[in-house]
Order: C-alpha cells, then sequence, then structure tokens
C-alpha cells in the first residue's frame, strides 16, 4: 500500500507523504535525474546535502549497461550505487524512443539495437517490470509509448490504445511477481488532445494503480499547450494517489503544475543546465562564463544556503568553469539541485502554512 495521505489542499495545490521500502517521501517533491545509477556530478552524501528525498533511474540505460545480473548481484541499485533513499526508474520506453537506433514498435513491445554496441534487444512490458524489479526500485512505471509532438489525432489514439494494454499488462507482471514492495505507477498518454488525454486518464485509472504519472509532456509542444493538458488532465487524478509529471520542466512550470494539483516532477534542467554553465537564481537563470561575473565576490544566489553558495564567489565558479576544471561542475550541480529540491520544498512549506498564493506572487516578483 502506498497509502498516500493528503496533509493540506489550498485551492488545488496539495501538501503530502506516502511510503516507500526505503523511506517516506513528503510532495511537492523534485527528483534529481540519474541515468546511469549515478546523479551526475554529485555523491550520494552531497545529494543528501542538498535535501533530495528520491532520485530517478533508467531502466533502458541500467538493462544494457552494466545489466541485470550485475546490480542483482547487489540486490539492486540501493546497495550498488549506495543511496539507500527511494530511487524511481522509468520504464525504457521514452528512452527507446529518444536513443536507440533501429527501433520498431510492435504489440509486443520495443525492438531496438543497443545505442552503445548494437545488439538487438525485444523490450516488453513484462521485461520492463522484471528489470525494474530486479534493480529493486521503490516506484517502477509502466511501459508506455510517448508519442512525438506533432502528432495526429488518429497516432494519438493508436498510441494511448497500446498504452493501456501494456498498462493492464504491466500490472498484471507486476502483481503476479512483487510483493507490493515496488509501487506501480500508471502514466496517461493522449498526445496533445484533451478528449484522448480523459479517456487515456479513464482507461488507466480503470486498470488502478497506486500512483498516476502524465507522459507525453515536453516534447516540443508549445508551454501553453503543455500547461493546458496538464491542467485538464490533472483533475481527473484521484484525490488520494501521487500525481507525476514527468520530465517537466522550469522552476515556473513547477510552481505552475504545483499550483494545479501536481506532486512529483523529474527533470534533467537542473544538472544538464549545471554543466552548461547554466545556474538558476530566485531573480532568474544567470550563464557563469558572462564576462560580468569576472570580478564578483558575491555568491551565485544571496539567498542560497547550499555549500557552493556558502563559499564560493560567482568570480571563482567563472574561473573554474572557463578553466574546464572537473570541480566546476560538481559546484554548479550542488547549487542547481539544491535550488529545485529547495524551491519545492518552499511550496510545500507554503502550502501547509495556507499561504502558497502568495508565496506564487513573491516567486514571480522577485524573477527579473
Ligand atoms: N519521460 C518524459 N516523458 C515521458 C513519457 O511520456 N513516458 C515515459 N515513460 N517517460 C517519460
Ligand atoms: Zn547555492
Amino acid at each position: 500500500m502506498i497509502d498516500f495521505k493528503l496533509i493540506v489542499q489550498s485551492e488545488n495545490a496539495r501538501a503530502g507523504e506516502f511510503h516507500t521500502a526505503h523511506g517516506k517521501i513528503t510532495t511537492p517533491v523534485f527528483m534529481p535525474v540519474g541515468t546511469q545509477a549515478t546523479v551526475k556530478a554529485l555523491t550520494p552524501e552531497e545529494l543528501k546535502e542538498v535535501g533530495a528525498q528520491i532520485i530517478l533511474g533508467n531502466t533502458y540505460h541500467l538493462y544494457l549497461r552494466p545489466g541485470t545480473e550485475i546490480v542483482g548481484r547487489f540486490e539492486g541499485l540501493h546497495r550498488f550505487m549506495h543511496w539507500e533513499r527511494p530511487i524511481l526508474t522509468d520504464s525504457g520506453g521514452f528512452q527507446v524512443f529518444s536513443l536507440a537506433k533501429l527501433r520498431k514498435l510492435t504489440e509486443k513491445g520495443y525492438q531496438f539495437q543497443s545505442h552503445i554496441d548494437g545488439s538487438r534487444h525485444l523490450f516488453t512490458p513484462e521485461k520492463s517490470i522484471e528489470v525494474q524489479i530486479c534493480l529493486n526500485s521503490d516506484i517502477i512505471m509502466c511501459l508506455d509509448q510517448c508519442l512525438e509532438y506533432p502528432a495526429t489525432h488518429e497516432q494519438a489514439v493508436e498510441a494511448l490504445e497500446l498504452t493501456t494494454r501494456w498498462a493492464q499488462r504491466c500490472k498484471e507482471y507486476w502483481e503476479a511477481e512483487t510483493g507490493g514492495l515496488n509501487h506501480l505507477f500508471g502514466i496517461v498518454q493522449g498526445g496533445m488532445f484533451t478528449d484522448l488525454r480523459q479517456r487515456s486518464a479513464e482507461e488507466i485509472m480503470g486498470i488502478d494503480f497506486p500512483g498516476y504519472a502524465i507522459g507525453g509532456l515536453s516534447v516540443g509542444e508549445p508551454k501553453e499547450l503543455m500547461m493546458e493538458m496538464a491542467a485538464h488532465t490533472l483533475p481527473l487524478l484521484p484525490a488520494d494517489r501521487p500525481r507525476y509529471i514527468m520530465g517537466v520542466g522550469t522552476p515556473e512550470d513547477l510552481v505552475e503544475l504545483v499550483d494545479l494539483g501536481a506532486d512529483m516532477f523529474d527533470c534533467v534542467m537542473p544538472t544538464r543546465n549545471a554543466r552548461n554553465g547554466q545556474l538558476f537564481t530566485e531573480r532568474g537563470t544567470i550563464n557563469i562564463c558572462n564576462a560580468r561575473f569576472r570580478e564578483d565576490e558575491g555568491p551565485v544566489d544571496t539567498s542560497c544556503s547550499c555549500y557552493t553558495c556558502r563559499h564560493y564567489s560567482r568570480a571563482y565558479l567563472r574561473h573554474l568553469y572557463t578553466a574546464r576544471e572537473i570541480l566546476a561542475y560538481r559546484l554548479n550541480t550542488i547549487h542547481n539541485v539544491h535550488y529545485y529540491v529547495n524551491l519545492v520544498k518552499e511550496m510545500r512549506e507554503a502550502i501547509l502554512a495556507g499561504r502558497f498564493d502568495r508565496f506564487k506572487k513573491a516567486f514571480y516578483s522577485k524573477r527579473q
């Protein structure tokens, strides 16, 4: 039982909590992305210090390398990577679509060739769940078909129907194979069509999952369309289960989506952008390579309490980045992940205190 408790709801924004085999998660929550059993540039101790409650791993990558045989010897990812807090794994569908070569989609699953060595694989809904159970992930995701943008209504219907049939197969395999320790989440698809989002939500909810994700967003569509789909779909989902928006987004997106009733997020932005020198601050993003920081003795963000901001100046971070020093990637990532984790933490505190509206106004007024 996931036992999701809604602690406070103010308008649509929710503060909640639920349990996993590796501990409690308070929501809203941001999950840093750790595709290859590592959140790039950070140790698990550093992740804990910035307050990460749960991280995300990728079934597609870990299945191909190092493989379930190796991770299985460690009884799963937690001991393998020395992270004892919860882990969510994505099912692989989305990654096969964006990374694998010569992929072919059939009723059975995804046939593809590895982007690493060209080896051939068949990824079925059952295989995806089997691998995720072997990784001993706390939250496992159904294999789904994420549609590219733009797509026709007809294509979106096909993807939605396949996603429902696969969700049913995932649920059956999961019920037979796990003692309920790994929570299985269903994924709502439906492209950029409100009627199909509704139909997908109804079909996926009909199968009944411990939690629900909204997929197929942030795939190249205009921001307003993404928000319209989320705003349409979120209220359809049951109030007593966590709601996860996959692969989104900017700090503004997170604030808007929490306001619409979303509970969980993952995104590569804080980690990837850190490695490109883009840092998040309460006044907006800055690029640390900018010449205006050459002599700047202040921290990245005066309101930030992270390790990087406590000890280093913008001038030093600019120097490290310009010199392509390894420490630049580490310090930038510590700051950005702290920023995201802290943003959702502040939203939670605001919801609990009944002042989310004021939080949101202040969030926008500080940005330039
Ligand atoms: N990550 C971002 N979007 C998606 C999606 O639609 N499906 C899956 N499985 N993962 C995602
Ligand atoms: Zn900082």
